[in-house]
């Protein structure tokens, strides 16, 4: 017996039918890219936008929200269907409308960043300024998106976070604090490339030549980019995982070094130790992450051992995943991301690099007035 084919006709409500153009996209695919989630749940934050929204399901693109269309209700319906859908979906723009997009983007990022230091004056500008240039490099890293252009700002900006925030006592507790405070500015990629770097830079007893930091600030917006074969429904599951959809979620690891590995092959020059970062991000010193158990430090076992890169990475991306707000979860204070990393670090993470990450960031939240007088 042979699936039938996928008929959106017979899915779509009335109104979307008669309100929305649905085009065939079979073969202008090509045509559109794909919109970080975060990124579109601040489009609520703006007034209007001068491109089109559109929601793909398959091979069709419904174009949900056209310029001078934008409010809440179809956001909010938007949203709803990418998050249910058992089929292969994407909220996405036109390639051709991406500075557009990006744009509108950044106007309400910044007008975010300004409130949140008017309200939080201890907050430090030029990290928050840094945060967002890095931001609009992590947006490129989407579906089919990276190549030699997207790798050569990636490392430009990534180098100039690097040297914009690198020897500044308030970067850490600066990029936490907004993560708390707003949880719309948050960019998981972005905040996990600006961690990595200052543990790769501040937290390793013989220090990494700059070249090496900049290495781990690029793997931090690449570290997860296998998440965008993980079917939607898995990945913005509002609530914890089944042990199958686990299993499903833990393949982005694997995928994220196929989908490396592929691009460098091609010719993009990106370090390949990249890819090994993004295989070895969840693997713990115990031997219990995955995706291969491996255990203990590569300096000490080559084959079965976990790169130091990747030990930098785990840090940054438990801390940065604790600090976040989900549907089912509520944002944990950085206080707390130390405590629970605390408990169980001498089995998961590599313990020196951990204790001088927790000194330098509780350095950090005193260097923040407001935030010391509330510790
Ligand atoms: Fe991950
Ligand atoms: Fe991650």
């Amino acid at each position: 017996m042979t699936d039938k084919p996928f008929d959106i006709y017979s899915v779509l409500k009335e109104e979307t039918k008669k309100r929305c153009t649905i085009v065939n996209i079979e073969t202008q695919a090509s045509q559109f890219t794909p919109v970080k989630s975060e990124q579109f749940l601040l489009l609520k934050e703006v007034s209007s936008i001068d491109f089109s929204i559109y929601f793909r399901i398959e091979n069709y693109a419904i174009e949900y929200i056209k310029k001078d269309e934008l409010c809440a209700k179809y956001l909010d319906e938007i949203w709803s269907s990418f998050t249910k859908s058992k089929r292969p979906t994407d909220i996405c723009i036109l390639k051709s409308d991406f500075d557009l997009f990006q744009r509108v983007i950044s106007e309400a990022q910044v007008k975010k960043i300004n409130a949140l230091v008017t309200k939080h004056p201890e907050l430090d500008k030029k990290v928050l300024a840094s945060f967002l240039d890095l931001n609009g490099a992590s947006q490129l890293i989407v579906k089919g998106g990276i190549n030699q252009q997207t790798a050569n700002k990636v490392r430009s900006r990534v180098s100039e976070m690097i040297q914009n925030v690198m020897n500044n006592d308030k970067t850490l507790a600066t990029i936490s604090k907004m993560i708390t405070i707003d949880p719309t500015l948050y960019d998981h990629s972005t905040s996990v490339s600006m961690f990595a770097s200052m543990i790769a830079g501040n937290c390793i007893t013989s220090p990494l030549p700059k070249d090496q930091v900049e290495l781990i600030g690029e793997a931090g917006l690449y570290h997860d980019v296998g998440k965008f074969r993980i079917p939607n429904e898995i990945l913005n599951k509002p609530g914890k995982f089944t042990p199958e959809e686990f299993e499903i979620m833990k393949k982005h690891t694997v995928y994220g070094k196929e989908e490396l590995d592929k691009i460098i092959a091609e010719g993009v020059d990106i370090n390949p130790l990249i890819s090994t970062i993004a295989c070895e991000h969840h693997e713990k010193m115990n031997g219990k992450g995955y995706p291969y158990q491996k255990k203990g430090k590569a300096e000490d076992n080559p084959e079965e051992g976990i790169h130091l890169y990747s030990r930098i990475m785990s840090i940054a991306d438990i801390y940065s995943a604790l600090l976040m707000k989900r549907v089912y979860k509520n944002a944990f204070t950085p206080q707390d991301a130390i405590k629970i990393m605390t408990k169980s670090a001498s089995e998961d993470l590599d313990v020196p690099i951990f204790t001088s990450f927790v000194d330098k960031l509780l350095k950090s939240f005193d260097s923040i007035p407001e935030t010391k007088q509330q510790r």
